[in-house]
Formats: structure tokens, C-alpha cells, sequence
């Protein structure tokens, strides 16, 4: 395949001129589609759809089949390779991620293994495997991670947390002890990134999501040399594999996100796209950003929104996103309405 059929997210991502911004939505399949809600009765666990592969490619299939977008993204969870190094979990309705026992000492540490992902992940393989053929080059297909510092808060936390208190005790007063589990979480992570772009992945979003409930100096020492583990081995062997880094709340750890060694950062609302801009400066690309909870107003409001923040972005070098995943209850109309919107960015800017 030539570098002119390369999918227009893939080319603007390694930096090529394009007549307007690729736009994918995280989480564009999930709860806020009725097929997916629908699919969800029949198979009521998480863990069945996200690791049966007919399954996991269907629902990737979903938003790709309604809306176009210029990425589809594998159905999973930032938890999926973690039984596979000795931490299963589960995820319940209404309370979200849980890991029982939680990962809080030594013994537990030490007994985790590295990741083989061939025998811990063969639907991965397969997902990944299919969705590139559905898709052909008309989108591109992205896989994800997430990252130590996320990843540990669950396995620590034992779920989802409002002020990490239990990973920041740890990390306050046992570094030494976080240090050797965020390592372990490096090692594994880089070689499932790996397996990934093996299998299909084009590009690969890095979601280290709660790293932004860190201050900018614990960020430097228990979030960023992690992700920076991860983006150094997975160039050595797939130097060309852009790679996104997503946190949430990350104002003000911007430019050290910057420092991970990623391609594109992706910017959340909190964020004017043309400050991240001057913030991150002329060479990096960025991804984001409008506002999840703009899908909620009217037509001309996102319009607007999309318009803006494409124009605050500039025209080369931009993954037009949201700012995070886009929320359960959102209108599937207005999410079609902002892909078609965003796909149409060219003309209306002309006109405008
Ligand atoms: O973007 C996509 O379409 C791919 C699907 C995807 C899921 N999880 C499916 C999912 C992605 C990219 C993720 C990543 C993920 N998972 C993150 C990072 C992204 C972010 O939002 O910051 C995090 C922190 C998780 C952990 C996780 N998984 C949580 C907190 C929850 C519960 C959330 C909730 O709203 O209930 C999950 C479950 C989960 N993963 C759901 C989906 C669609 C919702 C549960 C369901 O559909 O039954």
C-alpha cells in the first residue's frame, strides 16, 4: 500500500498536510448508542463483549457503521491485560471497575508476571486482525493502553476513586514499593502496545486518565518516566506507529505531557486549544478538544464549538476529538451531526 492510500488520521498524525482535521471520538461505542444498549441486554458482561472477539469487533463496528469516523477504535478496556500479568478484575453496573483483592503489598507485587499476549490476549489479534479489513483504508484503526500511574490507582484503589488516597499513601510512604509495580505495568504495557501494532493497531492512544490528580512534581516522578518507559520501547521496535497520550484535568502538566516522547497530546475542555497550542509548541501535534457536554446543546451551539476549536488549532497537525469520552444520554443525532459537521469543516470554513 502507497503513502497516498494511507488513511487521512494515520497521514495527519505523521505529519502530513490535509485539507481538513481527521475526527474520532473516544468512547464513540458505548452506552450512549442504542445498538449498544441493545447488544448489552443480550450480553450482559463487560468482560464477554470486550474479550469475545465477534463481539468486541461488532460493537467497534457500531459508531464506524453509523457515523464514518475517520478512526475506529477497538472495543476494550484499559484494564484487558491485566489478568493476563496475574490482576483479574471485573466491571459492575453502577460502580464501574473492580479489583478484588486490591494490589497493596509486596508479596502481591512480586507475584505479578510479564505479559504474553499471545496466550493472554489472542482476541485482541483477532479484533484488531478484522477491523483493519472491514475498514480497508478508509478509516484508521487505532488501538489503546492505559498507562502505569492510571492502571495502578485501580489495581491499588480496587476501583474507582475519588481522591487516591489509598495509591497516594502508597506512594507518599512505600515508594519504593509503587516504583517496582508501575515498572512492572511499564514492561507489560509496552509489549501489549506491540502486540497491538502487530495485529492492526495504526495508531496507538496511551490514556493515562487520572494522572492529572497527581501535583506536577509527583506527575514528573510516579506518571511521566512511565510513559516515557513505554513510548522508548515501543520505538525501538515500531519507530513509525504514531503514538497519543490522553490525560484528563491535565492544564497543568500540559507541557510535561509534552516530554513523554508522544506524537500527539490530546488536550482536554479545560484547555483553550489555542493556548495548548503556544503551550506545546509549533512541532507537536495535538488531538482534542471540544467539551462532551456541548453535544448536549443545540445544533447551531455545536456547530459553533466545532468551528472554534478547529480554528483555534490551525490547519495542519490537529485530530479533532473531544476533550474526554463522549457522555451516556448524549443525543446520537447531535454525534452525527458533529461528525458530519466536522467532516464538512472545509467548505464552511470557505464560506464563513
Ligand atoms: O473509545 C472507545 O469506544 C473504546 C472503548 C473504551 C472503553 N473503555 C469501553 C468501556 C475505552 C477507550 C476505555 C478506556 C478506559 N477505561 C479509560 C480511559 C478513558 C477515560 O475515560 O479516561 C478508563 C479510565 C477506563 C476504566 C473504566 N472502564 C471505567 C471507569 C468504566 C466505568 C465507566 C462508566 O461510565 O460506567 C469502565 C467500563 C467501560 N469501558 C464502559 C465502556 C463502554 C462502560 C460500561 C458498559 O458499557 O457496560
Amino acid at each position: 500500500m502507497g503513502e497516498a492510500q494511507e488513511p487521512l488520521l494515520l497521514r495527519v498524525a505523521k505529519g502530513a498536510q490535509a485539507h481538513r482535521p481527521p475526527v474520532w471520538m473516544m468512547r464513540q461505542a458505548g452506552r450512549y448508542m442504542k445498538v449498544y444498549r441493545e447488544l448489552r441486554e443480550k450480553y450482559p458482561s463487560f468482560r464477554e463483549r470486550s474479550e469475545n472477539a465477534d463481539l468486541a469487533i461488532e460493537i467497534s463496528l457500531q459508531p464506524w457503521h453509523a457515523f464514518q469516523p475517520d478512526g475506529v477504535i477497538m472495543f476494550s478496556d484499559i484494564l484487558t491485560p491485566l489478568p493476563g500479568i496475574g490482576i483479574p478484575f471485573d466491571i459492575v453496573e453502577h460502580k464501574g471497575p473492580v479489583i478484588d483483592p486490591p494490589i497493596r503489598t509486596k508479596e502481591q507485587i512480586e507475584k505479578l508476571h510479564p505479559l504474553d499476549p499471545e496466550s493472554a490476549l489472542p482476541f485482541v489479534r483477532k479484533t484488531l486482525n478484522t477491523l483493519r479489513t472491514e475498514v480497508e483504508n478508509k478509516s484508521t484503526v487505532l488501538g489503546f493502553v492505559g498507562s502505569p500511574w492510571t492502571l495502578a490507582a485501580y489495581a491499588v484503589e480496587g476501583k474507582s476513586s475519588k481522591n487516591y488516597a489509598v495509591i497516594k499513601e502508597m506512594a507518599f510512604s512505600q515508594p519504593a514499593l509503587l516504583h517496582q509495580l508501575l515498572s512492572k505495568l511499564a514492561d507489560a504495557i509496552a509489549t501489549y502496545v506491540r502486540f497491538q501494532i502487530d495485529n492492526g493497531a495504526q495508531v496507538v492512544q496511551l490514556f493515562d486518565s487520572w494522572a492529572g490528580q497527581l501535583s506536577p512534581q509527583d506527575y514528573d516522578t510516579f506518571a511521566l518516566p512511565y510513559q516515557q518507559e513505554i513510548v522508548r520501547q515501543v520505538k525501538q521496535t515500531h519507530p513509525h506507529t504514531p503514538l497519543i497520550l490522553y490525560i484528563s484535568g491535565s492544564a497543568g502538566v500540559l507541557e510535561r505531557m509534552g516530554k513523554s516522547g508522544v506524537d500527539i497530546v490530546s488536550v482536554d475542555w479545560t484547555v483553550d486549544m489555542a493556548d495548548a497550542r503556544k503551550r506545546l509548541g509549533a512541532e507537536m501535534k495535538v488531538q482534542g478538544n471540544m467539551d462532551p457536554g456541548a453535544l448536549f446543546g443545540s445544533q447551531d451551539f455545536i456547530r459553533d464549538r466545532i468551528l472554534d476549536t478547529i480554528k483555534k488549532a490551525g490547519p495542519t497537525g490537529h485530530i479533532f476529538n473531544l476533550g474526554h469520552g463522549v457522555l451516556p444520554g448524549t443525543p446520537e443525532d447531535n454525534v452525527r451531526f458533529f461528525f458530519e459537521t466536522a467532516k464538512n469543516v472545509d467548505k464552511l470554513l470557505a464560506v464563513a
